[in-house]
């Protein structure tokens, strides 16, 4: 299984004025024939008599053997070349002898026996030798990023981005997308993370701000009739990076006209399925399991779920209703709940795994964490003088335990305990190997529209502004917001957030309602969206759309851990590139022609 993008290359589409051949191209059949060849030195071996090279292209590695017995000009050359120097050669395809067949290597069974040789480039010996990447720091790697780019690993995961970018193309053109880019130097909204700005020369004081993603206007196309429309947007977001984050990301970003949130999910359906194929030669089934928000938080403590595992969360509330025990007294009488995972084999866990399930729980906030090592038929924890034989027979009967059963029990508001568990959850698998390969697609759904930001102690969107509340929950808007649920869907592989959309608000006296209930006020409505009020006034169609997040789905289609394995140029965790060093200072001269005056120095 994985991607290989052998089957994509048409060596035909490769002859040029310099090469006749490919190097990963020949092949037993060619046996015999005259070939000219370009490609890069990936090592030399000089056994004295004769001079081993092996030529590297994007397509494969070939040997070239130069003996002086044949001709003793390519031969002295030969001997001067080094690592990456960059050759063309012309030469014999011949079998290689019995002993010298490499079976791991595509043109393991032939090699060239070179008559021409002329060096086109030499090479500094690299920073690093390809075959090393894996011992080199990433930080290195990115700094030397076009010796990186020459690696097998990269060549295939910029090729799998390619195959997944066209096959995107192809699949939605074919259902009627039109492709139509927006602006990059756009308008600074409050969307959600941070702007990066952009200071405008002609007009002084003022600035851009790179989009964080295309949303209004594709929203706007659609306000202009075009029905359904995609790009493959680059968005902006100035926000902490992790492995799965960059400040630079690209998004497959549609919308789409009169539509339901299952068109949207059809639409992606397909496109994943074909992706699938296309890439991996992978069938997934239709329709995609779809959970609630509220089914995903409860089971699997996060609206992410990795469905490729067990360890589901359970409810143990009722269980402690009348407890003595204080903690899980005090959390019930203040409306929280009390929840459990259950595990195999508490033999796996020594004190100090234990205790550092503890720590994990208290960095996601909760107070701690109860242990408990359970049997069929009786409970053995540091708390255990606190509960109640009924509280304890209660748990052993309604989680089905069995002998070893390690419980891990977290008591909280719903949902301080639910993403507590959800990290141990997750924690758990890789600890335990539980992780099954494969892939695991759901959508989650119904998510409530609003979250209460703690930080500024007001309503935030769950998703965006624009997001449409449920038709059914809407009566809830005034005296109860955090109830009312929306029209947005998102779609999680592997427990990773590939993408997110909603069916969207068309109406324009409830969108200025939602700005307000987000703590907008009209002049702060009019100043960061006045524009699209205004187009609301003129006759909308009811509209959804999604973006998936490119660069995470096809990290995951390659097996990968980081969206810098398939970004080309991607920044580090401190948003630096290493490759160029931005960003960088720039001359005071250019600073005054946008008005700008550092304080850095003052
Ligand atoms: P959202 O913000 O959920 O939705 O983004 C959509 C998808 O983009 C990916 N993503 C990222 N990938 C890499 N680095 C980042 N910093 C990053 N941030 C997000 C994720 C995510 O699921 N306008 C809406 C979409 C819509 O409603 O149509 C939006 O941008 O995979």
């Amino acid at each position: 299984m994985g991607f290989n993008f052998e089957k994509y290359i048409n060596y035909k589409n490769f002859k040029t004025g310099l090469r006749k051949n490919l190097c990963g191209e020949l092949k037993k059949d060619d046996i015999g024939s005259e070939t000219v060849l370009c490609g890069w030195v990936n090592n030399r071996r000089d056994h004295g008599k004769l001079i081993f090279i092996d030529l590297r292209d994007f397509s494969g590695i070939i040997q070239l053997v130069f003996d002086p017995n044949i001709d003793k000009k390519p031969y002295d050359i030969a001997k001067k070349v080094r690592s990456e120097y960059v050759l063309r050669i012309k030469g014999k395809v011949r079998k290689r002898s019995e002993e010298t067949i490499n079976y791991d290597l595509k043109t393991g069974q032939i090699e060239i026996a070179v008559t021409d040789i002329e060096i086109l480039d030499k090479s500094k010996t690299p920073p690093f030798m390809l075959n090393e990447r894996d011992k080199v720091e990433e930080t290195h790697r990115l700094k030397y990023r076009y010796i990186d780019l020459r690696t097998d690993q990269m060549q295939n995961n910029l090729r799998l981005r390619h195959v997944v970018i066209s096959e995107t193309r192809d699949f939605l053109s074919g259902k009627g997308f039109l492709e139509i880019d927006t602006p990059i130097l756009a308008k600074s909204t409050p969307e959600g993370a941070r702007d990066f700005l952009v200071p405008s020369r002609l007009n002084p004081g003022r600035f851009y701000a790179l989009p964080q993603s295309p949303q209004l206007f594709k929203q706007i196309l659609m306000f202009s009739g075009f029905d359904r429309c995609y790009q493959i947007a680059k968005c902006f977001r100035d926000e902490d990076l992790r492995a799965d984050r960059q400040p630079e990301f690209t998004q497959i970003d549609l919308e789409m006209s009169f539509v339901k949130p299952e068109d949207v999910m059809g639409v992606i359906e397909g496109m994943l399925v074909s992706i699938f194929k296309k890439v991996l030669d992978i069938k997934i089934d239709r329709p995609f399991k779809k959970i609630s928000w509220r089914e995903s938080m409860e089971n699997y403590g996060t609206d992410k779920p990795d469905l490729r595992f067990g360890l589901e969360i359970n409810d143990i509330s009722e269980i402690f209703i009348n407890t003595d025990f204080k903690i899980f007294e005090n959390v019930l009488k203040n409306k929280g709940v009390v929840k459990s995972i259950v595990v195999d084999d508490y033999e796996k866990f020594s004190r100090n795994e234990l205790d550092n399930l503890i720590e994990i729980a208290k960095d996601c906030g909760a107070g701690g964490l109860v242990w408990m090592k359970g049997e069929k038929d009786k409970l053995d924890s540091p708390v255990s003088k606190f509960l109640k034989n009924e509280e304890k027979n209660a748990l052993i009967k309604s989680l089905n335990l069995k002998d070893k059963n390690l419980l891990i029990i977290v008591a909280d508001k719903f949902l301080k305990t639910c993403k507590t568990l959800g990290v141990i959850r997750n924690h758990l698998a890789k600890k335990l190997g539980l992780v099954r390969s494969g892939f695991e697609l759901v959508w989650v759904d119904d998510f409530p529209l609003f979250e209460w930001d703690e930080k500024i102690g007001c309503l935030s969107p769950m998703h965006h502004p624009f997001t449409k509340p449920s038709e059914n929950t809407l009566k809830f808007l005034e005296e109860d917001s955090l109830k009312v649920k929306s029209l947005a869907y998102d779609i999680v592989l592997n427990g990773e957030e590939i993408g997110g959309g909603s069916v969207r608000i068309n109406d324009l006296k409830l969108q200025n309602k939602i700005f307000k209930m987000l703590n907008m006020n009209d002049k702060e409505i009019e100043e960061n969206f006045g524009f699209f009020i205004k187009a609301l006034e003129y006759g909308i169609p009811p509209h959804g759309g999604i973006a998936l997040g490119l660069d995470r789905l096809v990290m995951i289609l390659g097996g990968l851990s980081s969206i810098r394995d398939v970004i080309a140029f991607p920044k580090t965790q401190s948003a630096i590139c290493m490759l160029t060093n931005s960003p960088s200072g720039v001359k005071k001269e250019q600073l005054d022609e946008v008005n700008i005056d550092l304080t850095l120095d003052k």
